[in-house]
């Protein structure tokens, strides 16, 4: 038996906030954001987390042809919950039709696909689940403080879905490296959200109008380009595998200078690197399952090739897995799933924020 994603799809909310509308209320400029993280622009949501993930669900489930209730459980990866319970995955799970699943969310931040990917390999290698939709969406706009010059340009909202399952042969999760490393957990926060609100002494209006992203941008960006390059390195040894036997890397995508950084750190050639950042930003969990699928989508993944997730992210979480690509590249189906349309601006969809 072996396990691959046969399904994979996405959903972007069609408002895009370009960088050039940030010259219009912060102290920044186009050419600032472009030559320090390589975003041009980014998309932000009209509805909640969970209806962006719902729609690339449905596009993956079609993309395997499969039928919601052929899956044994349902995982989202999310940072930017709607509620604490019920969990995000439960909602996905009603809203495609799926009446008795195994539902959960990881929250590892933007290493959340990668973990969520471990988990549900683990679970099917282990003979407890036979098909598993993976889930990675994010609605970062809500929590950001559009104040922030630092933080406000560098995130947006996406999710993307894959469908993982046993099949015949014998590809599988050569290796997966995940890391935390606590002791630099206040390097990225997002405070007041959660339990801990009331003992902070927030008022209520401070309590929803500012969740308060702490962030040393500077911290974060060595700590991703040391670890994703050192667990690159072991999850080949470990695969008894060389950067050579790579056909294409996925990396979390936050900034075009970490993933150079970080390629010319583990010898992997930029040209493997699949970079979508310029259009997207940085959607945490939902960023590698977006790459993937228009990586699929511009045929940049071949049969039966072996590819390399990379990603680093708040706690400060780090990851590295290597799989096989199965024989398929070609979706079996088209879904039609899409979002409402939404007839605001970004800057008219940030300012309700
Ligand atoms: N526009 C203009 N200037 C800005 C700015 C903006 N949007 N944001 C910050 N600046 C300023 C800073 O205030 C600083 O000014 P100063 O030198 O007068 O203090 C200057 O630009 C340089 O800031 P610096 O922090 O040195 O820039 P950088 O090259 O490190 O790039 C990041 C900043 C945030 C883009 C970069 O550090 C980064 O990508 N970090 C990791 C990203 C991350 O954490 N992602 C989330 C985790 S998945």
């Amino acid at each position: 038996m072996g396990i691959e994603i046969t399904g994979w799809g996405k959903c972007l909310p069609p408002t895009i906030l370009k960088n050039e509308d940030f010259e219009t209320f912060l102290d920044t400029s186009n050419e600032w954001i472009v030559s320090r993280t390589g975003v041009k622009e980014r998309r932000i949501s009209h509805v909640p987390m969970t209806e962006l993930a719902t729609v690339a669900a449905k596009h993956a489930l079609a993309s395997a042809d499969k039928t919601a209730e052929e899956m044994d459980a349902i995982i989202v990866a999310t940072c930017t919950p709607e509620y604490t319970i019920p969990s995000s995955a439960s909602r996905v799970q009603e809203n495609i039709g799926n009446t008795s699943a195994a539902s959960f969310d990881i929250n590892s931040a933007c290493t959340g696909f990668v973990y969520g990917l471990t988990t549900a390999y683990g679970l099917i290698s282990s003979n407890v689940m036979n098909r598993i939709l993976l889930i990675g969406a994010e609605k970062v706009s809500y929590f950001l403080d559009w104040t922030q010059r630092d933080t406000a340009v560098l995130f947006g909202d996406a999710a993307g879905a894959v469908v993982i399952e046993n099949v015949d042969g014998d590809s599988k999760l050569h290796a997966s490296k995940l890391g935390c490393d606590p002791a630099q957990g206040k390097a990225l926060m997002l405070k007041n959200f959660g339990s801990n609100m009331k003992l902070n002494n927030l008022s209520i209006e401070e309590e929803t109008n500012f969740f308060g992203l702490t962030f040393d941008g500077q911290e974060v960006f060595k700590h991703a380009v040391r670890t994703m390059a050192k667990l690159a390195k072991e999850a080949l040894e470990e695969a008894n595998l060389t950067m050579e036997d790579i056909e294409l890397c996925i990396p979390h995508q936050a900034n075009a200078r970490i993933l150079q950084a970080t390629a010319r750190r583990c010898d992997l050639p930029l040209e493997k690197v699949f970079i979508n950042l310029d259009k997207y930003g940085n959607t945490s969990a939902a960023s590698i399952p977006v790459a993937l699928t228009e990586a699929l989508e511009q045929n940049k993944i071949k049969q039966n090739s072996k590819i390399l997730f990379l990603a680093f992210g708040a706690g400060l979480t780090s990851a590295a897995a290597i799989i096989d690509w199965g024989s398929r590249i070609q979706s079996i189906k088209k879904s039609r799933a899409t979002l409402p349309a939404c007839s605001k601006t970004g800057l008219e969809l940030i300012n309700q924020a």
